[in-house]
């Protein structure tokens, strides 16, 4: 993975600080502390994960392609965006599809899925580390419904929960009904908890082969375990991001592809960085881009309106397949890309883009990897988290709680009783 901030307007001086300096060592510090209580358990977790769990992860996922045609994974924000953003960077050709559910109350939308899987058969993965989300719990009554249709007596057999290993409703649930369940490790909030079963359980399924993903973020976790500011990348962008926010007044962060792989791993970003940070009047504000489509429709106002945006382009230097435009008319307006490849042209997009944003004053750092693979999956996955954890450390915030995601709830019920 590379990281460029030469387009990101931060004089070399201001990145490498002393005060920065400092604050980094008190950071790592804080991250390397084997007090994992306040929700640092991710930090460590490719070398220290439980081995017996992900055995039983591939057991389970193998029972899976074998006897369902699809993998319905109920789950919201952290339970969900990570795996959706894995599936659709790394899924090839999977026997089983994976269908996700529970990601709000519309029911048509709910419904038009089961409808859609009537006829196949279905294992469902509930995905909630409190057990107690209401999107998912309602969702659930209306999957077992359908499944007790299905299936009669034996429907449980079809249900997998993964929860908090002793709390919460989907834990007393399994107890109760003697349904299978996988753990979401204590102290990773759902944000990080990508790699956990939560991520891997839908990626096994999918065919994705999960120990390259562990080895990208085993060396992720290897590459970033210094407090060391020349060195570690993740620092890098933590205290450039800082910096676009508190000098150059920035208050937005686009994360920009031209590669629809990345656009659900956008999403997950967006979650990662605005849960984690927009607490006490601070962060940048996180905006998925996927391009060129958005080019057409918010391109004007990155060049040239309200100068609040920063940019960050996540990008790849190789595709698998390719193929070439030709034959094209001699009149024909884009006769110049006689013979130019699908990857050439969308490089040309991309370089004249971020030319053409840098000289509209827009910063821009540039994060890219070889290919678009497992192995790199994982070690971005751990990238984007140690950076966020320090972005939020360096605003004084504590990047694992989400308290203000409480109220918006707390009205719901009170609508509702
Ligand atoms: O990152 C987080 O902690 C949240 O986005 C949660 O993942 C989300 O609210 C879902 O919570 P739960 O897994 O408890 O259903």
């Amino acid at each position: 993975m590379e990281l460029n901030l030469e387009l990101g307007q931060i004089k070399q001086n201001d990145l490498y600080s002393k005060d920065f300096q400092k604050k980094i060592k008190e950071i790592y510090g804080i991250l390397k502390n084997d007090d994992k209580s306040k929700g640092t358990a991710w930090v460590d977790y490719p070398t220290n994960y439980d081995k017996k769990e992900m055995t039983k992860i591939n057991k389970l996922a193998k029972n899976i392609r074998s006897n369902s045609d699809a993998l319905l994974v109920v789950g919201i924000g952290g339970s969900y965006l990570g795996a959706k953003a894995g599936i659709e960077m790394l899924a090839k050709k999977s026997q089983t599809e994976i269908v996700f559910a529970g990601i709000n109350f519309d029911y048509t939308d709910l419904n038009n899925k089961l409808e859609n899987l009537k006829n196949k058969d279905v294992t469902v993965n509930v995905i909630s580390k409190s057990g107690t989300t209401v999107e998912i719990l309602m969702t659930l009554s209306i999957i077992e419904r359908f499944l007790k249709n299905k299936y009669k007596g034996s429907y449980k057999e079809r249900l997998i929960f993964t929860t908090d290993k002793n709390k919460g409703y989907l834990r007393e649930r399994a107890i109760l009904d003697g349904i299978e369940t996988l753990t979401v490790p204590d102290n990773i909030g759902g944000r990080y908890s990508v790699l956990s079963a939560v991520g891997m359980l839908p990626f096994a399924v999918a065919d994705i082969n999960i120990k390259k993903i562990f080895e990208g973020a085993v060396q992720a976790q290897n590459d970033l375990d210094n407090d060391d500011i020349y060195e570690n990348k993740a620092y890098q962008y933590a205290i450039y991001r800082y910096l676009i926010n508190k000098k150059l007044n920035k208050k937005i962060e686009l994360f920009s592809s031209f590669f629809t792989s990345f656009n659900s791993f956008g999403f997950w970003l967006q979650q990662l960085f605005c849960e984690s940070e927009g607490k006490d009047g601070e962060g940048l504000f996180v905006v998925p881009l996927a391009y060129s489509t958005d080019l057409h429709s918010v391109g004007q106002f990155i060049q040239q309106g309200s100068p609040i945006v920063a940019e960050t382009f996540l990008t790849t230097n190789t595709i698998s397949k390719d193929n070439s435009v030709t034959n094209i008319a001699l009149k024909s307006p884009i006769k110049y890309l006689d013979g130019k490849s699908f990857f050439e042209v969308n490089k040309a997009a991309e370089n004249a883009t971020i030319r053409a944003h840098s000289q509209a004053k827009v910063p821009i750092s540039v994060i890219s990897i070889d290919e678009i693979n497992e192995y790199n999956f994982g070690y971005l996955v751990y990238f984007f988290e140690y950076a966020c954890a320090v972005s939020g450390y360096l605003l004084k915030i504590n990047p694992f709680n989400q308290p203000g995601v409480e109220q918006y709830k707390k009205f719901m019920r009170e609508n509702l009783q």
